[in-house]
Parts: C-alpha cells; sequence; structure tokens
C-alpha cells in the first residue's frame, strides 16, 4: 500500500487530481466500507489541496437530511437538510454545485466564516441512489471550475463501483 501523503499545490489541477485518484485507488484497494473511504478521501484531498474544510455529508434520511461524515478542518455542521446551504441543494438536485462566492449564495450556511468559494459534489452507491455528498471549502474566491468538478465526480464514482 502507498503510504504517504500527497501535498499536490503547485502541480497542475488535472495533473494533480490523476496523481490523487491512482493514490486514493491503490490505499483503497480491496475495500469495501464506505466511511472508511470517505475518511481516506477527505485526508488525501485536504493535504494534496490544502483547502479550508474537506468533507463528506451522509444521507440519513433520503430526500430530507445530511448528517456529517469524515472531515478533515474545523468544526463543521452536524446536519444539513435537502435543499438548504449548497450541500443540501446539491443533494435536493443530485448535481454537482459550484460557487465562485458564497456571500452571493442565498442560504449558504455558514460553518467556518474564513469560508468564501466552494464546491459540493453528489456520491451516488452502486445501485445509483444518493448516499452522501462530497464538500470542499476554500478561503479564496473562485477557487473551483469545471476541472474540479470532473475530477471529483470522478473520484466518487469509487463508492458506486465499490461491490
Ligand atoms: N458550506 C456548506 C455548509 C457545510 S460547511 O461549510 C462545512 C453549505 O452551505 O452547504
Amino acid at each position: 500500500m502507498a503510504e504517504v501523503t500527497l501535498d499536490l499545490r503547485g502541480m497542475p489541477k488535472a495533473e494533480a487530481y490523476a496523481e490523487l485518484k491512482k493514490h486514493a485507488e491503490a490505499v483503497l484497494e480491496g475495500l469495501n466500507d464506505d466511511v472508511a473511504a470517505m475518511a481516506t478521501m477527505s485526508c488525501l484531498l485536504h493535504h494534496a489541496f490544502g483547502h479550508l474544510w474537506t468533507g463528506f455529508y451522509r444521507v440519513v434520511e433520503p430526500g430530507k437530511l445530511l448528517r456529517v461524515g469524515p472531515y478533515q478542518g474545523t468544526l463543521g455542521c452536524l446536519e444539513i437538510r435537502f435543499g438548504k446551504g449548497v450541500c443540501g441543494t446539491s443533494a435536493a438536485k443530485g448535481e454537482t454545485v459550484v460557487v465562485e462566492d458564497v456571500h452571493a449564495f442565498p442560504g449558504h450556511i455558514t460553518c467556518d466564516g474564513r469560508s468564501v468559494s466552494e464546491i459540493v459534489v453528489p456520491v451516488f452507491g452502486p445501485n445509483r441512489e444518493l448516499i452522501a455528498v462530497l464538500d470542499i471549502d476554500s478561503e479564496h474566491k473562485a477557487t473551483f471550475d469545471d476541472v474540479d468538478r470532473r475530477a471529483l465526480e470522478d473520484l466518487m464514482g469509487w463508492f458506486s463501483r465499490r461491490k
């Protein structure tokens, strides 16, 4: 098993994500455990890119309620209702949401006042059911774009492929 926690800042984003995906899949090889995978991915993503907050909100009541899961960063809100904030919007739509400036996003939930931009990616299980959302928050404006969206959606494919 690969044992290092990579720091990929300074590398072009697309290459960094390709490296991270290889690393994550090697570390998670043979595992069938969503919580262990969420913890591992939070750690790898957080240290690779150095964002403010990186983690998962799990679906605990389908269509209704998300509850915090494994994450890295400052204290996260415990529960978010579907449709609320960026995470709840992504969960309700089943789509990735990229926010350049959270102050311009109506209903944004502030857990850490330093957060300025974010990306939330839905996570689907093997039967295409929504099991969680991945939330990454940055203290800089417009940190995330289509490169992040594509790479993170691809990385989250691990959860639908796991057996
Ligand atoms: N930013 C999120 C809330 C979760 S935390 O920032 C960790 C939102 O508005 O959905």
